[in-house]
């Protein structure tokens, strides 16, 4: 099924002509009462749609094309487990890990499931409790978990956005290039040092040529040091990890059922729990819980993965804009966008729908931002000014508003303001005309979603509601969003490199 076949997608390109010439500043004179009518709430989030290229008849219209591409039902599919990723015969039952296990219909990897998370989750305990020893009896105080893309840009993400962490400390290092895994052992004393070595695939050359390199750490710092007490592992593939010398007793499991960039929520997030404990991880979860309840549970017309789903859609395919940007106004999300970059353009990043065949329609826009107020001062000229718009998510923390700080005040009411500036332009000024260097003509979306607090549970609900949002669009753009095979060419000529420059 092609969405574009559909009746609904063309009532759509329709509304898209009505709307053209009318803007936003236009859509608010005519409804006192958009502010409300556009705004939704769900699991600690709030969501203010009414900076957007919509009318009420549009916000239906999209959620009529939802109904029609099939989002119900392939949404009750991901959510129960079915094989969704077709191209790798598996299902992604991300949600399974978050899910409370009364609500998981299958007992059997409710248990499995949630003994591996006790086991993990003990495991972090027992490290921030100074219970983990190495080789000379000292406990381990510094973990650094090696891994890339999806086993590293969701557990550094919610690590830094949950705060400053005490002891054990926890680094990061992802890059082949060796400045990366320096900077991350920099200071750090091999004997109470633990390497945490993070990979789906146990076979992802950054992971592993950084994991030789802490074992020749290891050796050059301290030689007589017996790195099997100074190593851990996250993967699928256990037996390759064990193959290398890594006690199975510390190699933590995840089903390959779980993509890479949906992995957060399992033993993946270990770094989250070691440097946060059980209980943030656990509200993390839980707050992604809450948010996949809404998805499953909320009708169309308020469901928010649904309507920023389709709104993504609605500015890809109906308004033909290629990019779309974030600016979290908090330092502590500054990972953000990277993190996003993975999950949208990774999912969505597809030519071809899920019979193989070439698509007729644009899919994934490009990703990007900075965190606020920073953004201020490097993209929005461009925001403003620049010729075409790009829409924009402004993720703001809602009890900043009411901080004692008064920095955290002002930031917030930086964001409204520009939100309020890319919207009406210089109508917002008053009636004094711009020269035209100086003019923002406005009518530029922007979409604020409000977390209550920065806590675990916001931003798993805020993770949760991005995953489900990319999600919505691969259905109605007919596509799997599970899969990357686009990766593996570049893997492939590396190996034919390599090998041709042994020879
Ligand atoms: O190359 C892309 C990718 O496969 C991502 O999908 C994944 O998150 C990342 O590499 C790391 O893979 P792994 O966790 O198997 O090391």
């Amino acid at each position: 099924m092609n969405s574009t076949d559909l009746p609904e997608w063309h009532a759509l390109a329709q509304r898209r002509r009505v709307l053209e010439p009318i803007c936003i500043a236009d859509l608010f004179d005519d409804d006192p009462q958009r502010a409300q009518r556009f705004s939704f709430e769900a699991a600690s989030l709030t969501v203010d749609l009414s900076r957007n290229r919509i009318d009420s008849g549009t916000l239906r219209a999209l959620v009529e094309l939802a109904k029609a591409a099939g989002v119900p039902k392939q949404r009750d599919d991901l959510l129960a487990g079915a094989m969704v990723n077709t191209t790798e015969a598996r299902p992604a039952w991300h949600t399974a890990l978050r899910s409370p296990a009364d609500r998981l219909m299958d007992p059997t990897w409710a248990l499995r499931l949630s003994a591996e998370r006790e086991r993990f989750l003990d495991f972090a305990e027992r490290l921030r409790a100074s219970m983990v020893t190495g080789t000379v009896g000292l406990p381990l105080d510094t973990v650094v978990c090696l891994g890339i893309g999806g086993s590293d840009l969701g557990p550094r993400l919610v690590t830094e956005a949950l705060g400053p962490v005490g002891r054990p400390h926890v680094r990061f290092a992802a890059n082949l290039d060796p400045v990366d895994l320096d900077t991350a052992l920099a200071g750090a004393n091999p004997h109470t040092t633990l390497v945490l070595a993070i990979s789906k695939s146990f076979s992802t050359l950054e992971t592993l040529e950084n994991l030789r390199a802490g074992l020749r750490w290891f050796k050059q710092q301290a030689p007589e040091l017996d790195p099997a007490q100074h190593l851990a592992a996250v993967t699928s593939q256990p037996e390759r990890a064990t193959a290398l010398g890594i006690d199975p007793s510390r190699v933590f499991t995840f089903p390959d059922w779980v993509g890479g960039r949906y992995s957060l929520w399992s033993a993946c997030g270990l770094g989250i729990a070691v440097a946060h404990g059980r209980q943030a991880f656990s509200d993390l979860l839980e707050g992604a819980a809450a948010l996949d309840a809404h998805f499953a549970q909320a009708p169309l017309e308020s469901n928010l993965p649904v309507l920023l789903g389709m709104l993504g859609v609605w500015y890809v395919n109906f308004w033909g804009v290629q990019t779309r940007a974030v600016v979290p106004y908090a330092q502590r999300l500054a990972r953000l966008p990277a993190y996003l970059q993975q999950l949208e353009m990774e999912s969505l990043g597809k030519r071809v729908d899920r019979a193989g065949d070439p698509l007729s329609i644009d899919t994934a826009p490009v990703v990007w931002g900075e965190v606020g107020s920073n953004a201020q001062h490097s993209v929005f000229q461009f925001l403003h000014q620049g010729t075409g718009w790009v829409p924009l998510d402004i993720v703001l923390i809602a009890d900043h508003e009411a901080s004692h700080e008064p920095r955290l005040r002002l930031l917030n009411q930086f964001a409204l303001a520009q939100a309020d500036a890319l919207a009406w332009g210089d109508t917002v000024l008053g009636d004094e005309l711009q020269p035209s260097h100086r003019a923002a003509p406005g009518n530029r979306p922007s979409t604020l979603i409000r977390l209550a607090q920065l806590d675990a549970r916001s931003i798993g609900a805020l993770l949760a509601l991005y995953e489900h949002r990319t999600f919505v669009q691969s259905v109605v753009w007919n596509i799997n969003a599970f899969d990357q095979w686009g990766v593996e060419i570049g893997k492939q000529l590396l190996a034919r490199r390599t090998e041709s420059s042994a020879r």
